[in-house]
C-alpha cells in the first residue's frame, strides 16, 4: 500500500486486482462519460492562492458535517455492489472510515447488510435509501436502519431511473457474477479475488434479497432497478420518507438552484450538490460548477455537501473554499478497497488528508474550518453557467 502516492497509483493497482466487470462497473459513467470526466477536470480549473511567510503549524482538518464531528470532512459515499470490489467490501470500508473518523455511508444496493455493518463497527454509520415501488420494503429498510443506529438517512434522488452504462452491458454485470466462459476467464486472472470471495458468504445484495418480495431477477442491477425503483417519486414523497425517519436526513443528487431551493423547503439537513458521479445523466454539468450557484442559494438554509470528482486533498480544499461543508468519496475509496481492502481504503484517505493538509498550509491557513473563497485566485465557475441555471 506504502507505494500507492496518489489515488490514481490505487485506481492502478485495484484494475490489477479486481474482475474486469467490476473495476469497469465503478470506472464508468452513462453513455459519453462526458459528465463523468468534467466532474474530475473541472476542479483543476480553480487556481490556489499560494502565501507565504503565515505561521502554518498546529494545523486542523477537523470540522463538523450534520453536527456530527469528522476528523476531516470527507465522507466515504454509498457505492451499490462495493462488495465485489473486495470480498466483505462494505464491512472493510466501513471499518476503516471508522478508525480514520470519517463517516461511512452504507449503499440500499450494498453487498454486506445492514446489520453486518452494524456488527463490526460501533461508530454509527449513514444509510443511503432507493425508494422502491413496495412501499412496506421501503419502510422496511427505514426499520432496519434506525434498529442498526444509523444517525443519518441519505435519500438520493437522481435515479428514479437508470442510466446507461455501456461498459456494465458489454460486460454483463451481476452479482454474483455469472459462470460464462468470459466471466470465468476475468475471475480466474484475479486469483486474490477469487480467494476472498470463497470465504465469504456475502455475495448477493444483502438488503434485499430474503428481505423485498417477488423478487424475481435479484442478479441483474438494471433489471432490477428497472422493475422497483420508483419512477414516480416526487417532493410529496420526501416528506413523509423524513417523518417516518424521524432524524438527520440529506437529500443526494441535487444539480440545480431551483431544486435545491425545493430542498431547503422540504426541510431536510443537506443536500449534496451531485451527479451521481456522472453515472446517470450524461451532458450534466460538473457537480462543482454547480457548487458556488447553489450555496448561494441555499447555503445559508442547510449544509451544502458535494460529490463527483474529488481525487485529492486539493479538490477538497477547492470545494471547502466554494463553500462545501463536506464532501465524498466515491471512486477513490473503491479503488483503495480493490487494491488492498480495509488497509487499501485507510491508503486512500491518508493520501486526501495529507494532500489537503499540506495545501492548506501552503494556502496560508491552519484551520480547515477557517477556509473560504479567499484562498483562491477567483472562481472560474461565477459567471455564464451560473445565471443560466438561476430559474
Ligand atoms: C460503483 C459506484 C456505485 C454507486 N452506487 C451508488 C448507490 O448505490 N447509491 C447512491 O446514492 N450513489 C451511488 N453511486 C454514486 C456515489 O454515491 C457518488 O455520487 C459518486 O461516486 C461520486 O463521484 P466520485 O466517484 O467521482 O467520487 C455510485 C457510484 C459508483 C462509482
Amino acid at each position: 500500500m506504502a507505494a500507492a502516492l496518489t489515488i490514481d497509483d490505487l485506481k492502478r493497482q485495484a484494475k490489477r486486482r479486481v474482475p474486469k466487470m467490476f473495476f469497469d462497473y465503478a470506472d464508468s459513467g452513462s453513455w459519453t462519460e462526458s459528465t463523468y470526466r468534467a466532474n474530475e477536470s473541472d476542479f483543476s480549473r480553480i487556481k490556489l492562492r499560494q502565501r507565504v511567510l503565515v505561521d502554518m503549524t498546529e494545523r486542523s482538518l477537523a470540522g463538523t458535517m450534520i453536527g456530527e464531528p469528522v476528523s476531516m470532512p470527507v465522507a466515504l459515499a454509498p457505492t451499490g455492489m462495493t462488495g465485489m470490489q473486495h470480498a466483505d467490501g462494505e464491512i472493510l470500508a466501513a471499518e476503516a472510515a471508522e478508525a480514520f473518523g470519517v463517516p461511512f455511508t452504507l449503499s440500499t444496493m450494498s453487498i454486506c447488510s445492514i446489520e453486518d455493518v452494524a456488527l463490526h463497527t460501533r461508530r454509527p454509520f449513514w444509510f443511503q435509501l432507493y425508494v422502491m415501488k413496495d412501499r412496506d420494503f421501503v419502510y422496511n429498510l427505514m426499520d432496519r436502519a434506525k434498529a442498526a443506529k444509523c444517525s443519518a438517512l441519505v435519500l438520493t434522488l437522481d435515479l428514479q431511473i437508470l442510466g446507461q452504462r455501456h461498459k456494465d452491458l458489454r460486460n454483463g454485470l451481476s452479482a454474483p457474477p455469472k459462470f460464462t466462459p468470459k466471466h470465468m476467464w476475468q475471475m480466474a486472472t484475479r486469483p486474490q479475488w477469487c480467494i476472498g470471495m470463497a470465504n465469504t458468504h456475502r455475495r448477493h445484495f444483502g438488503n434485499i434479497v430474503g428481505h423485498a418480495k417477488n423478487v424475481t431477477d435479484m442478479s441483474s442491477l438494471s433489471a432490477w432497478t428497472a422493475e422497483q425503483f420508483d419512477a414516480k417519486l416526487s417532493w410529496d414523497d420526501v416528506a413523509w420518507i423524513k417523518d417516518y425517519w424521524g432524524g438527520k436526513l440529506i437529500l443526494k443528487g441535487v444539480l440545480d438552484v431551483e431544486d435545491a431551493r425545493a430542498a431547503a423547503d422540504s426541510g431536510a439537513d443537506a443536500i449534496i450538490v451531485s451527479n451521481h458521479g456522472g453515472r446517470q445523466l450524461d451532458g450534466a454539468p460538473s457537480s462543482i460548477s454547480m457548487l458556488p450557484s447553489i450555496v448561494e442559494a441555499v447555503g445559508d438554509r442547510m449544509e451544502v455537501h458535494i460529490d463527483g470528482g474529488i481525487r485529492s486533498g486539493q479538490d477538497v480544499l477547492r470545494a471547502t473554499a466554494l463553500g462545501a461543508k463536506g464532501t465524498y468519496i466515491g471512486r477513490p475509496f473503491l479503488y483503495g478497497l480493490g487494491a488492498g481492502g480495509r488497509d487499501g481504503v485507510t491508503r486512500a484517505l491518508d493520501i486526501i488528508a495529507k494532500e489537503l493538509d499540506i495545501s492548506l498550509a501552503l494556502c496560508g491557513k491552519r484551520r480547515l474550518t477557517d477556509v473560504d473563497a479567499s484562498i483562491l485566485m477567483g472562481n472560474p465557475f461565477r459567471s455564464g453557467q451560473q445565471a443560466e441555471n438561476r430559474p
